[in-house]
């Protein structure tokens, strides 16, 4: 999954109803929350050396099984369907590719020439792509969290670890082909030479140790909405992280991103693809789950991102992905526009009159984002520069 984002999108006040963009121009600035959890204060790195957990990180008040029975038993009566409609958007293993048929062969003789050629295509990359980079890699990294997620949902979890149920066999080979995503970043970084692989690893530690706080409440519909848009949103970004790399002149870590974008392509073709099936099936409840996820806002997966040392790290590398045009709150707009357009929720009928005024107002939503997020980047215009930890702390412009 993924990763990526809405950056600026993120961290919310939970009873706010309205559709608000953070200040990007402000990106240090706290966002109030409503709970903490985790152990440790964390507030310095050397205060952290005595609190071997994770740092306080506050989440939404954590609402757990919303759904009711009998859409429990939706998902049980689709089993067939899944099996025939959600599986066949998984790649056989012996046809995936893998990390290695990326990275320099080290049975080969020339493996040191090749990572010296790696080493010579990273020099010419600016410091503010590696922090992109290396936040993308460390979203992957979390995967553990996004297994964890999806085996918390009511009526589609894996019950067993190897459960035969096709909504079990989802999430075990969507998690192993996500697993190659974050393998084969982290090696290139590792290799790239230009990174602190100490402080980035430090990080994965921490934010898996985190956990994330999407307000999916147990329910498939909630967070397939959720994934559905996460996976398009991490295909976008993954593909822009190509490009860029293209226009730095390196272009094998171009085909990196471009593979991995295409990946997430693919499950984003099997998550929207639930949801259409649940509009027809239920209507009512698709589109009030639509709503109360826009509401709530699609955070980014590693929200809770944490360095060891700048309690912003999340924010401040949400500005650079967004000064660098890999994720961008247009991304967003455009993201929600498709999949509004995707699941034809403007030509739903027969819907309750909640679940009108939930059509309504998924439908109105994206010329507000737009608008919101012309005004956001007037504000953007005036920016900082902070060290970042994960390149041994050069400063970038944020
Ligand atoms: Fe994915
Ligand atoms: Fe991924």
């Amino acid at each position: 999954m993924a990763l990526q984002l809405t950056p600026f999108l993120t961290s919310k006040p939970m009873k706010s109803l309205s559709f608000k963009l953070p200040s990007i121009a402000n990106p240090s600035r706290g966002s109030p929350k409503s709970m903490s959890s985790n152990l440790g204060s964390g507030s310095t790195t050397k205060e952290n050396v005595n609190k071997p957990s994770v740092p306080r990180r506050e989440v939404n008040v954590q609402v757990t099984h919303s759904m009711p029975p009998e859409k429990i038993e939706i998902f049980k009566s689709m089993e067939d369907w899944a099996k025939k409609n959600v599986l066949v958007h998984l790649n056989p293993v012996e046809k995936c590719w893998q990390p290695q048929d990326f990275l320099p062969d080290s049975e080969s003789d020339e493996f040191e020439e090749q990572v010296k050629e790696l080493r010579e295509r990273a020099r010419e990359i600016p410091d503010d792509y590696f922090v992109a980079l290396v936040g993308s890699m460390i979203t992957e990294e979390a995967l553990p969290t996004y297994q964890t997620m999806l085996n918390t949902l009511d009526g589609v979890r894996d019950e067993t670890a190897s459960s035969p149920t096709p909504w079990a066999i989802w999430t075990r080979a969507w998690t192993a082909e996500e697993n190659r995503h974050g393998d084969l970043l982290n090696k290139y970084l590792y290799l790239s030479g230009r990174v602190d692989m100490k402080r980035i690893e430090r990080t994965i530690q921490y934010l898996i140790g985190s956990g994330m706080d999407p307000r999916t409440e147990n329910s498939p519909y909630l967070f397939f909405i959720y994934t559905s848009f996460q996976e398009r949103a991490t295909s976008i970004s993954h593909g822009n992280t190509g490009k860029l790399a293209k226009a730095h002149g390196d272009t094998k870590l171009a085909r990196i991103c471009g593979t991995i974008a295409s990946d997430e392509k693919r499950h984003e073709a099997a998550y929207t693809k639930i949801i259409e099936k649940l509009f027809e099936i239920d209507p009512d409840g698709t589109v009030l789950a639509l709503a109360d996820m826009m509401r709530k806002r699609i955070t980014m997966p590693a929200h809770l991102m944490y360095d060891g040392c700048d309690h912003n790290i999340f924010s401040h590398y949400s500005a650079v992905v967004q000064r660098l045009s890999v994720y961008t709150a247009k991304d967003y707009a455009d993201v929600l526009e498709f999949l509004v357009g995707r699941w034809k929720v403007e030509n739903l009928t027969g819907l309750s009159a909640e679940g009108r005024r939930a059509q309504d107002y998924v439908c109105g939503l994206v010329p507000k984002i737009r608008r919101l997020e012309e005004r956001a980047s007037e504000r953007a215009k005036d920016t900082l520069t902070i060290p970042f930890s994960w390149i041994s702390d050069r400063q970038v412009k944020l």
